[in-house]
């Protein structure tokens, strides 16, 4: 197996639900007009808290600073697996939960922070630039490693960077359970073509900018989380939504995996999770790994969920409780 480190520098920030009107122009941009940006890794996530964009230095460069926008202080780099046809994994689960035990929870046994971004293409794990010899040690048994650079891929060799190993055994950090939460709706994954998207253009627009009327968001504050998300990333979009989403958009141009599951959501987190904590992916992911049971995972600046298949709830629901129960919560 492969494990690229992608050529972007990516800062994570937030807009605040009510600031959001100051940023609509260089949003546009970020979005819809590629040849005038040279932003190549952008994600906008809506939650009931905020809006987070995670996006390369390109990309910030286009957000004023205000005081309607939180920017988290590190530069993040995201990895990639890529695996190279002959794993040997009988496997049929997608998402985070292939990468659960391989780069998920060796990282958090070495207490390394990651943010978590599952596009329909792919699963991309965020460190910290500071983190990345300790990542490259914990990760070289497992991966042939490369680095991304100007287009090419250059192999990397762990004995090359300086060994930040912690060396302190096996335990898994992140003792603490967070509590979650299980919204009612259901959500879909989906992409779509990137030329055909002034198509969905006034759809996005509406659905990002406009749908936000305060008697919605009272009636659903409980049952229903609002969670809508867009990435453009290396050329390629990713749209998570519920299916209430979804019926506004044209139905032809969106496309989803040919069995066109449905999606619940686990929602990780009371209070707003910070960014130093580690092993909060891992303490979801491994079981989920455990059971086969497929996850995408979209870490936001103040929460993380997990999306997991619809038929797959029950499972999931117990699961969580028994975790909660084992640890005297
Ligand atoms: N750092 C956490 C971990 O290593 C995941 C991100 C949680 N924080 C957040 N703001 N979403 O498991």
């Amino acid at each position: 197996m492969d494990l690229h480190i992608l050529d972007h520098r990516v800062r994570v920030t937030s807009i605040s639900r009510g600031g959001l009107q100051h940023y609509t122009h260089p949003l546009i941009k970020l979005i819809f007009l590629r040849n005038r940006t040279r932003c190549k890794f952008f994600s906008l996530t809506e939650t009931p808290e905020n809006y987070t964009v995670v996006l390369d230095e390109e990309g910030f460069k286009d957000l004023p600073p205000s005081e309607h926008l939180q920017v988290e202080c590190s530069t993040w780099l995201p990895l990639n697996v890529v695996s190279n046809g002959n794993a040997s994994s009988s496997s049929q689960a997608v998402g985070v939960t292939k990468i659960a035990k391989s780069v998920i929870a060796p990282l958090a046994e070495q207490h390394v922070s990651v943010f978590m971004l599952s596009t329909y293409q792919t699963d991309f794990i965020l460190v910290r630039e500071k983190d990345l010899s300790v990542v490259i040690h914990t990760l070289a048994e497992e991966f042939n490693i490369f680095q991304e650079v100007d287009g090419e891929s250059l192999p990397v060799h762990s004995q090359d960077v300086n060994n930040g190993l912690q060396g302190n055994g096996r335990e898994v950090p992140g003792s603490t359970l967070h509590p979650v939460l299980i919204p009612k709706n259901q959500f879909c994954v989906m992409s779509l073509d990137p030329n055909t998207l002034p198509g969905i253009a006034t759809t996005l627009i509406d659905v990002l900018f406009y749908s936000n009327s305060p008697k919605e968001d009272a009636s659903v504050a409980d049952l229903e989380c609002k969670f809508f998300s867009f990435s453009l990333i290396d050329g390629y979009v990713s749209l998570v939504m519920d299916a209430e989403a979804q019926r506004k958009f044209p139905a032809d141009l969106l496309f989803t995996s040919s069995s066109g599951e449905l999606w619940r959501m686990v929602r990780i987190g009371g209070q707003p999770l910070g960014f130093d904590e580690c092993g909060i992916v891992a303490q979801i992911s491994q079981p989920l790994a455990d059971c086969d049971i497929s996850a995408y995972y979209i870490s936001t600046f103040s929460f993380d969920h997990a999306l997991v298949p619809e038929e797959d709830i029950m499972r999931v629901t117990d699961m969580l409780q028994e975790q909660r129960k084992g640890a005297g919560c």
